[in-house]
């Protein structure tokens, strides 16, 4: 495979990690226009299902309609903003808030409200919700805050499909086993980029992920996204480490029909904000919530196999983790995204340091080259307004 990622350079400064200026600018440009996971379809298979979440600064939620269509609104009220659904549900054949009881169709439009004649001269015609764009791919559902986004989800998700990809949410093979949220104290892309980092693999995870040197896995480059394989064994990537294996092996997980079917990646980090991570115990889906500059915390998903916990048991966490509410010191964890929160915490202290300065980055699709495909896309959504925003 050729090189995609040869002589990586830093190409944001630093205030991209530190100023309430980059942060609003990501805000405006990047988030408001991005593509996030939603839900899985069949959370929303039947007419009237429901199912609510907020993205950044935008409440929203995806409904299928009584026409069978798959639709997603911004979760506020043409009157005077109340979310209009609550969590998740089936709402009937109508859409009603809670405040004034004004009455939506499915589809958007506002069909009714109370008092009409008495209280209202304007027409209802200009008052439906207003509608994000929505899609499906693998059984996942996609929104975007902007109704005519700027790439649209086959762009976005560039030649995805193509990958093989086993997990499945409709057969019965999995089932949902909780949520986990991080808060981690440093900016979202110093996060995002130490995800993407595949020098470090073998060096600080040599422990929970195993021996992945460079020349031992690769970052492949999907649009705007990278996939991520193990190249350990001979034959095609895998998308696990021989360690991680033996290691969920070793507690007793079950792995799914399938998962023999090499050349599924093992994480894909979906541009900006969501990531998946399918593997041979199950299926990981993580949201990133950057809060402020330096606050981000990450919301994560996971589906077992029927009858197992899979590969980590997400029950039992009722708040976020954070680094210093834990017991032992993170290298003691044997949990690789502890080793990676007690990182990316450093790097942000780091950066505020006037000293701070970016060395050399590592050559190549196993080391650091994926980060500069990154921030050229963050570049691309910021467009004419860096120089203004630094
Ligand atoms: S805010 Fe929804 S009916 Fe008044
Ligand atoms: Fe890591």
């Amino acid at each position: 495979m050729a090189n995609e990622f040869a002589k990586p350079v830093q190409l944001l400064p630093k205030e991209a990690y530190l100023s309430d200026k980059w942060f609003e600018a990501e805000n405006e440009l990047l988030f408001s226009r991005s593509w996030t996971y939603a839900c899985t379809e069949v959370e929303v298979a039947n007419p009237g299902d429901f199912v609510s979440f907020v993205f950044m600064d935008y409440p929203m939620f995806v409904v299928r309609g009584t026409d069978g269509n798959l639709r997603a609104f911004h979760n506020i009220c043409r009157h005077r903003g109340c979310e209009v659904v609550e969590d998740r549900g089936n709402c009937g054949s109508t859409l009603m808030c809670p405040y004034h009881r004004w009455t939506y169709e499915l589809s958007g439009e506002l069909r009714s409200r109370p008092n009409e004649e008495s209280c209202f001269e304007d027409g209802k015609d200009s008052l439906a919700l207003k509608a994000a764009a929505v899609g499906t791919s693998a059984g996942i559902v996609y929104v975007n805050p902007a109704e005519d986004p700027p790439e649209s989800l086959g762009s976005w998700l560039a030649n995805m499909e193509e990958h093989a990809w086993p997990h499945r949410f409709d057969d019965g093979s999995m089932e949902y086993a909780g949520e986990i949220v991080y808060e981690m104290h440093c900016n979202w892309k110093v996060f995002y980029e130490n995800a993407i980092d595949g020098y470090h693999l073998g060096y600080l995870h040599d422990n929970t992920l195993g021996k992945l040197y460079p020349d031992r896995n690769i970052w492949k480059p999907v649009g705007r996204n990278v996939v991520w394989y193990s190249t350990e064994r001979d034959g095609p990537p895998q998308s696990n480490s021989i360690l991680s294996a033996d290691i969920s092996d070793g507690y007793g997980a079950t792995r799914l029909a399938g998962h023999n079917e090499a050349f599924y990646p093992g994480v894909v980090m979906l541009f900006p904000l969501t990531i998946l991570s399918p593997s041979p115990w199950g299926f990981y889906v993580s949201t990133l919530e950057p809060a402020t500059p330096d606050i981000t915390y990450m919301r994560t998903k996971g589906w077992a196999p029927v009858g197992s916990a899979g590969r980590f048991d997400l029950s039992g966490v009722d708040k976020p983790i954070k680094l210093e509410d834990l017991e032992e010191h993170p290298l003691e964890s044997g949990n690789f995204q502890i080793e990676d929160m007690w990182i990316v915490e450093k790097i942000q202290r780091a950066l505020k340091s006037p000293k701070f300065e970016i060395g050399p980055l590592a050559n190549g699709d196993g080391a650091e080259g994926p980060i500069m495909h990154f921030q050229q896309s963050v570049l691309d959504y910021l467009g004419a307004d860096v120089g203004e925003v630094v």
